[in-house]
């Protein structure tokens, strides 16, 4: 109970884990900041929480999608052009939103934190996970392919 007003939180489930601890990381980080403007939303002021969630989006989607792209490019990810154009939409939106607030900030509703709560849940279900499960093939192989050391002689 917020502010005196149920929220129901959207909790981690491990079933959202990558395996890959820099992408698991920053996918929480997210969530915490959805989650944070949702009490901030039910408590009556949404507008403390806002221009930090939105800042922290605009970093977000620079810094973490380039983060997922620089893994996919280097592990020949066979899905990485229908990826960043996945993460360059989602940009755009992010860009939209910002601006959006720039002009009418009374407009940010709880729609939108679904907006960004599904659009995250779905992402790395559908696209996240797959990728996760060939970067982690590619490392496994790339380090059974690696000369042993001398001491295994
Ligand atoms: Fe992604």
């Amino acid at each position: 109970m917020v502010g005196g007003v149920c929220v129901s939180f959207v909790l981690w489930n491990p079933a959202w884990e990558t395996g890959i601890d820099s992408i698991d990381e920053q996918h929480r980080q997210m969530l915490a900041q959805i989650e944070g403007l949702l009490v901030a939303i039910h408590d009556h002021h949404p507008g403390e929480r806002l221009p930090g969630l939105l800042a922290f989006l605009a970093d977000y989607v620079e810094t973490h999608f380039s983060n997922e792209e620089n893994q996919m490019r280097g592990s020949n990810y066979p899905g990485l052009e229908g990826h960043r154009a996945i993460h360059d939409h989602m940009r755009a939106q992010v860009e939209h939103l910002l601006e959006g607030y720039r002009q009418k900030p009374e407009v940010m509703t709880e729609e939108v934190v679904d907006f960004l709560t599904d659009w995250l849940i779905g992402h790395i279900n559908d696209h996240d996970l797959p990728m996760a499960r060939h970067l982690l093939r590619f490392e496994a192989k790339a380090s059974a392919d690696a000369p042993k050391g001398l001491a295994a002689g």
